[in-house]
Formats: C-alpha cells, structure tokens, sequence
C-alpha cells in the first residue's frame, strides 16, 4: 500500500483527516470507481452504477466535465468522494441542490460534513446570484441528514411520497437548506 493509501485509510478513531475539495477530472477515473461502483454508496442516488472503469470514465466525461459545480472531495490529496451544486435552470441559478457521496470505508469520520462546510463558504460565491442551497434525502437514510445538520443546513421538513427509489419503491423525503445569508 502506497503512503497516500495509508493516510486516507487510517483508523476510524483518529482525529477527522484534512479536506480539501478541487475538480475531477477523467484521470480521476479510478479513484472515482471507490465509490462509484458501490452499490452501499449509490443506492439512495440517482446516477448510475458504474461496473467497470469504462463506464467510470463515460460517467466522469459525460456528467461531471460539464456540470456547474462538481468537486472530488479529497484527503491526502486523493479524492475519496464528491460534492456537487447543481442550480434548478427553471429558477434562474437562485436555488440548487447538493450532492454528495463518499467511499464506503471512509464513512463515520466526519469528512463529508467537512467537505460540506467547506462548501458553504464558497459556492454563493463561485456560483453568482445563488440564494438557497438545498439538499432532499431518503427519510431513512439517516446520515446524509446528520451531516447536513452538522454542516449548518436547517430541516424543513417532511415531503410526502416524495421520492421514487431505484427497486420502484415510493418513499418520504426530509428537505434542508442553507441560505447566501447563512453564510460565513
Ligand atoms: C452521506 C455520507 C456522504 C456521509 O459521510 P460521512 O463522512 O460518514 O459523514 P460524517 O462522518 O460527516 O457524519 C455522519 C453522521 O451521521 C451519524 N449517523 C450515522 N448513522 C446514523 C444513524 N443510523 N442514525 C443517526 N445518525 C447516524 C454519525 O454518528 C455522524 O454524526 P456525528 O459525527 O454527530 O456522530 C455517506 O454516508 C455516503 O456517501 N452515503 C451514500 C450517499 C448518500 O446517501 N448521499 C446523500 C444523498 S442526499
């Protein structure tokens, strides 16, 4: 195992790894299939799974060269997750939703809420005229609620039959927030 490999799997009970976030790009395309190929990690998204690097590398190409505002979440420099802000065209770019995702074997150590924090500070910013920032999650997938509220995002409430989950399945979604105003 390499030395970046070392830092980025250290024990879950040490102190929460440096975040930085910055552009994925197609070189990006292995790191990307850590969780991009994870059922565990995909199963509340709604982009596809990716099975193999090609379909990682289509992915990459096809959905995250183009976006507005996509990052790889990294430590030690290597990206073990994402994050992204993606603006409703119908709104004028004043209200966006928000991604993320991270590797499976990093979960539990608070690097998506860093990641997320870090987001705040800068996207109303990098995307101008951006007011609101929300993110709706699964009313079961509980962690991705956790770091929302950890990362400042005020609950809204409950949208009912909100969502349609991959098997089909329909179900009740939490909707959070984060206003320009909010802010740091
Ligand atoms: C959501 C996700 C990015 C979180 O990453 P993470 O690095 O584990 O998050 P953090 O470590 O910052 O925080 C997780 C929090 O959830 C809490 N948590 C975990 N399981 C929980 C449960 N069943 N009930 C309540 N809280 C729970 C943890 O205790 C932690 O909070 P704490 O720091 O106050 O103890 C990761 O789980 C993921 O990639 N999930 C799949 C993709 C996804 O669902 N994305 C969101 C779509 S809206």
């Amino acid at each position: 195992m390499d030395q970046a490999n070392v830092d980025v799997h250290q024990r879950q009970d040490d102190a929460p790894p440096a975040v930085t976030l910055r552009p994925l790009g197609l070189a990006d395309a292995d790191d990307f299939m850590a969780w991009a190929s994870d059922d565990r990690v995909i199963r509340f998204l709604k982009r596809p799974l990716c099975a193999t690097r090609e379909q990682a590398v289509a992915q990459i190409r096809d959905t995250v060269l183009g976006h507005p505002w996509f990052r790889a979440i990294c430590v030690a420099g290597r990206p073990v997750g994402q994050v992204s802000v993606w603006p409703y065209a119908d709104e004028g770019g004043h209200r966006a939703n928000l991604g993320y995702a991270l590797a499976r074997d990093l979960w539990g150590r608070g690097i998506a809420a860093a990641a997320i924090s870090m987001v705040v500070t800068r996207v109303f910013d990098e995307l101008p005229g951006l007011e609101r920032l929300e993110a709706v999650t699964d009313v079961e997938n509980v962690r991705p609620q956790r770091v929302l509220e950890k990362a400042g995002f005020k609950r809204e409430g409950v949208l009912r039959r909100y969502i349609v989950r991959r098997g089909g399945e329909v179900s009740d979604a939490v909707i959070y927030s984060f206003l320009a105003s909010e802010s740091p």
